[in-house]
């Protein structure tokens, strides 16, 4: 019983002060560190976009970009258009299989993107979905393939329809400029209720019918397309968490009443914690999130981030959506960027566009291959391991810890092949070259600093990665940089 007590002291005494970082907003907390944990440890994860907007191969925008009226771009999606999203190629457990092969540790699939087209089964009766299309929920396909392999669940969904005037024009009194000509009209208040309406009860049947889902990615926040997310959440959330007299707060039917609350309706996040209370969440509708995210090509520069992060791109710099013009990243560009993330305590979520008919385009598949191989080496370095103990130095190096080893990853900028590691008071054990398990010399220097000589910077050229070994344990130097 004494034991038992002690026990339940140390956990909380292990756990407070870490949940006490984690921000509450709207009236929903981010995840705990417990929970974060997974995320944390998984450094790398499989995007995929797919819908209807493959038929076209230019990208998921497509429907917006041409201005096409939505009758026009949905007849991809049916059989009598003769080519259409027919997915008769579609196997999830291969997908599953390349991203375990690519080193991946979770995915994240658009259960529906911008053009409203829901890749699973709605009840909600204004729905465009594939089970009308072709008779088949392919979001349970790919959940079920995910859970038999063990590989972590998430689901981009995007709040904006583009099927709904009122998207760009909520109040009925203002329509925002955009590609469809829409220009201002009194019904589309209600015509953006219903958006709203379409939204919850979808949202609903993902939190509820697939079983425990890790991560839901949301995605479109802004309103007619100008603003932020953030700008945009008095509309999507409402509910309990906002102004009471919120005129957007209404009975969706779905929300019920929160009676903690004062009555009032839960909001979208208050609705997703209370069916997935584990779930992860991005910050793109409006709330916090519980990771912050950084999207496209920019270079990732600057310290270690203290915040929980993600960093996604395409593999197909023509879009994330499927394009008949590929213009795919080589393996140099996917391991600078994802070692540029890990050094800075990041996640990178690199997105995959399959074709109308579920596969994914040669090239992608290449060089997610070429990225699992070398993860197979590098790995110890990667997963698990936690930035630091000292901040990267851009273009140059950066490091990871894990347990009693310290890795430094000198990236392409850094000439030479010695290395000084900064002042340290920790004894060294021992140093190698993490690829070729090779013995690397060494000497402290009277400063505390340490010369690593030797280094074969052909063992690696995009990411040489020294593993250096101390008589204790290295990674709780790192617990400010969490
Ligand atoms: C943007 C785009 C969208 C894409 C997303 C991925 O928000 O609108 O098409 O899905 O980025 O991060």
């Amino acid at each position: 019983m004494r034991k038992l007590r002690l026990l339940i002291i140390l956990l909380l005494l292990n756990q407070l002060p870490l949940k006490a970082q984690r921000i509450s907003d709207m009236g929903v907390a981010q995840q705990p560190d417990s929970v974060m944990q997974w995320f944390k440890d998984a450094k790398f994860g499989l995007f995929i976009h797919w819908g209807v907007y493959a038929v076209y191969g230019q990208g998921e925008w497509y429907l917006y970009n041409k201005g096409l009226p939505y009758k026009n771009y949905i007849k991809a999606a049916y059989p009598q258009n003769g080519n259409y999203f027919d997915a008769d190629k579609y196997d999830p457990d291969k997908w599953v299989k390349l991203a375990q092969d690519a080193g991946m540790k979770y995915m994240v699939l658009t259960t529906r993107h911008h053009d409203g087209f829901a890749l699973f089964n709605s009840h909600f009766p204004n729905s465009i979905t594939s089970q009308q299309t072709l008779g088949r929920d392919l979001v349970a396909e790919y959940v079920k393939a995910c859970r038999k392999a063990g590989m972590r669940i998430g689901f981009y969904y995007s709040v904006l329809s583009w099927r709904f005037p009122g998207y760009f024009d909520v109040n009925g009194t203002e329509a925002k400029p955009n590609h469809f000509g829409i220009t201002t009209a009194a019904w589309h208040k209600q015509n953006a209720l219903l958006m709203k309406a379409e939204l919850y009860e979808q949202v609903k049947e993902l939190m509820t019918q697939y079983g425990q889902i890790d991560d839901i990615w949301w995605d479109g926040g802004w309103l007619g397309l100008q603003g932020n997310d953030r700008d945009a959440a008095y509309f999507w959330e409402s509910g309990k968490y906002r102004d009471p007299k919120n005129e957007w707060a209404g009975n969706y039917g779905v929300l019920g009443i929160d009676s903690t609350a004062g009555g009032r309706y839960l909001g979208i996040m208050g609705m997703v914690r209370k069916y997935q209370p584990y779930i992860l969440s991005n910050a793109r509708s409006g709330w916090i999130g519980d990771y912050a995210n950084e999207e496209g090509y920019a270079e990732i520069k600057g310290p270690i981030r203290k915040e929980y992060w993600e960093k996604c791109l395409s593999l197909d710099k023509n879009g994330w959506g499927y394009t008949k013009k590929q213009n795919v990243l080589s393996l140099r560009e996917v391991i600078t960027f994802l070692v540029n993330v890990v050094i800075r305590n990041g996640n990178l979520l690199l997105n995959v566009g399959p074709d109308q008919h579920g596969i994914i385009p040669q090239d992608q598949v290449t060089v997610l291959k070429e990225t699992g191989n070398w993860l197979h080496k590098a790995g110890e370095s990667i997963y698990g391991a936690t930035a630091g103990p000292w901040d990267p130095v851009d273009r140059q190096y950066g490091f990871t810890s894990r347990a009693n080893k310290v890795y430094v990853h000198l990236l392409e900028g850094y000439k030479g092949n010695t290395f000084i590691l900064p002042a340290l008071n920790d004894r060294i054990i021992a140093c190698y070259d993490l690829y070729t398990k090779k013995k690397l010399s060494y000497t402290v220097n009277t400063d505390k600093t340490v010369t690593i000589r030797n280094i074969d910077r052909n063992s690696n050229q995009y990411d040489t990665i020294l593993e250096i070994v101390f008589n204790q344990n290295m990674e709780t130097k790192n617990e400010d940089n969490k």
